[in-house]
């Protein structure tokens, strides 16, 4: 596949280097050339300019801040319809650091305001969950990836890049189920700040 990449930063270069490893062709791009450069050089990809990242992407991957969200859809031409008919995946973390408590307003995702910031893109909602490394690193174990979308070719597109490295995709439901998908980042990010181990909070895990 052709994997565009908006964001240079820990998430953006990890799965650039194992989406490479796997064999796609990946471009990454970010506001600065020097970090998109360093993240391309770290990961295998190639570097590309913001308004080139969609250009023959099969999926693109948004891995920046939250607050910078809008500012690089807006310099990868989403609002003019650049990314419409792709999958654009969002692992992003509108949360309060340390807090974990979702900036969007109630019932609202995150995700549902970058479908609006990318008009005619397919969101779909997937890899916040787990930290980077666990896509250089895996565990022994596979994880499991939630994902939330409303287009079924974007989720298979999805899951298959999940599968790449090494997780494996469950459909939770549509991006209405997105929220929730997020709430529960929000659940893990709070008791890891608080000294927990989030895993031992839910049943199965171990304290
Ligand atoms: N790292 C993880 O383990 C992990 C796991 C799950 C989900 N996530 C999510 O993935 C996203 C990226 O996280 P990260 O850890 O990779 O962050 P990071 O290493 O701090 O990188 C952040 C990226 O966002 C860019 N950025 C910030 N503000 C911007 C703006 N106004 N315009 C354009 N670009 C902007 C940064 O560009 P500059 O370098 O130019 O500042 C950088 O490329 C976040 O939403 C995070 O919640 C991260």
């Amino acid at each position: 596949m052709h994997i565009g990449i908006l964001g240079t930063g820990t998430l953006a270069t990890a799965l650039a280097t194992s989406w490479t490893r796997a064999g796609h062709d990946v471009g990454i791009g970010g506001r600065s050339p020097e970090r998109a450069a360093a993240a391309a050089t770290a990961s295998g990809a190639r570097v590309r300019r913001l308004p080139e990242i969609a250009r023959d992407a099969d999926a693109v991957l948004l891995a920046v801040h939250w607050q910078g969200a809008g500012d690089i859809l807006e310099a990868a031409g989403a609002p003019g319809g650049a990314l419409a008919g792709r999958p654009l995946i969002d692992p992003t973390n509108a949360v309060e650091h340390g807090i974990g408590v979702l900036t969007t307003a109630a019932g609202r995702a995150f995700a549902h305001h970058i479908a609006d910031l990318a008009p005619g893109a397919h969101v779909v909602k997937a890899f916040h969950l787990f930290p980077a490394a666990a896509w250089t690193s895996p565990a022994a174990a596979p994880v499991t990836v939630a994902m939330c979308g409303d287009d079924s070719r974007a989720l298979e597109v999805t899951g298959s890049l999940v599968r790449d490295v090494g997780g494996v995709p469950a459909v939770l439901g549509g991006l209405d189920r997105a929220r929730q998908a997020e709430e529960a980042a929000g659940f893990v990010i709070a008791l890891a700040f608080a000294g927990a181990d989030p895993r031992s909070a839910v049943p199965g895990g171990t304290p």
